[in-house]
């Protein structure tokens, strides 16, 4: 993997498909005083995931938890999106080749989802802007999320004929308690910010004005920032104790699960047609 420098002075490491100017830099992996930063860079789609982009999330979560020089992890967006979760196009691709819906699910799905699971040390989300589908559902595995208030969070899986992913069937209950899990679970609710606060979702909400110097200092800044005032090793100590290997194990499970459900709706005629309705629903604006 080479890095180079940006106008910052960070160093960029480039993801091996990025290597290939071929292949758009929608993930962008940097490292700055011991943090790992995997930015999603894709805002014209609002940074909805590809399957390049999932890998390459995958990548980052990896090399970030065997790398010794880093201290944690920080996930965030480009633009005014945080992501809309999972890009419907990949549907197409998925439904043309065989085996394709199980690839999707086994190899890039759960294997997403399993590396959020397991990362070692502590996982940040500045979360920029909206986060729709699986973007929203690995909040809830991340250890610390902050949203600006112009995000809002959405996991609209009935509404696409799918079913819920990235474990949201257990945790979300656990976090939010079950009434609201089910809102957002079963129908599609979409949850402001204040809600996500007050339901436990995020740890905090900042006015967008101040959302990149709020992450700015709560990390970086020099005496006060985390890098700068919290041990790696005795953080990483703690999130052992957090999400223990017993918890992990659940967690797979139920990973394991939900994918399995996910398949079948992925064969579903609901689904097949919430997907034509989605790519038809300009047309259908146009006339
Ligand atoms: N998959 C594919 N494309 C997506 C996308 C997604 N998840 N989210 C956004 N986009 C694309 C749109 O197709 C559009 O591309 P285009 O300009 O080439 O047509 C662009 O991003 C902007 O989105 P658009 O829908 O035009 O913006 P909007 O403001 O009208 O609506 C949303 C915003 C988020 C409500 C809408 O894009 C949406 O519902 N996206 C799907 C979210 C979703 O269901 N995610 C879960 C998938 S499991």
């Amino acid at each position: 993997m080479s890095t180079t420098t940006d106008t910052n002075g960070n160093n960029i490491v480039n993801n091996r498909e990025a290597d290939d100017i071929h292949q758009p830099n929608n993930v962008m992996l940097s490292k700055r005083m011991g943090v790992s930063i995997i930015r999603l860079n894709r805002p014209e789609k609002y940074n909805a995931l590809t399957q390049q982009m999932y890998g390459q999330i995958i990548t980052g979560l990896n090399d970030a938890a065997t790398d010794e020089s880093i201290k944690l992890a920080l996930i965030t967006g480009t633009g005014s999106y945080y992501s809309t979760g999972n890009d419907i196009g990949n549907f197409e691709n998925m439904y043309k080749q065989t085996n394709g819906i199980d690839q999707f699910v086994d190899d890039t799905v759960r294997q997403f989802v399993a590396a959020f699971i397991d990362f070692p040390k502590p996982l940040i989300a500045a979360v920029n802007g909206p986060a729709i589908g699986a973007a929203a559902t690995t909040l809830a595995l991340v250890d610390y999320a902050v949203a600006s208030d112009t995000a809002y969070f959405s996991t609209p899986f009935s509404s696409l004929g799918l079913s819920a992913e990235g474990c949201s069937t257990y945790t979300f209950p656990q976090i939010m308690g079950q009434s609201m899990a089910k809102q957002m679970l079963y129908f599609s609710h979409k949850m402001s910010a204040t809600e996500a606060l007050q339901s436990g979702l995020v740890s905090r909400v900042i006015p967008s004005a101040q959302f990149d110097d709020y992450i700015e200092n709560w990390i970086f800044a020099d005496r006060t920032g985390i890098v700068n005032t919290c041990y790696p090793q005795s953080m990483r100590a703690s999130k052992q104790l957090v999400r223990s290997a017993a918890i992990r194990r659940v967690l797979h499970e139920v990973n394991r699960s939900e994918c399995l459900i996910l398949k079948q709706r992925f064969n579903s005629d609901e689904c097949l047609e919430a997907i034509e309705k989605f790519f038809g629903r300009k047309k259908t604006t146009k006339k």
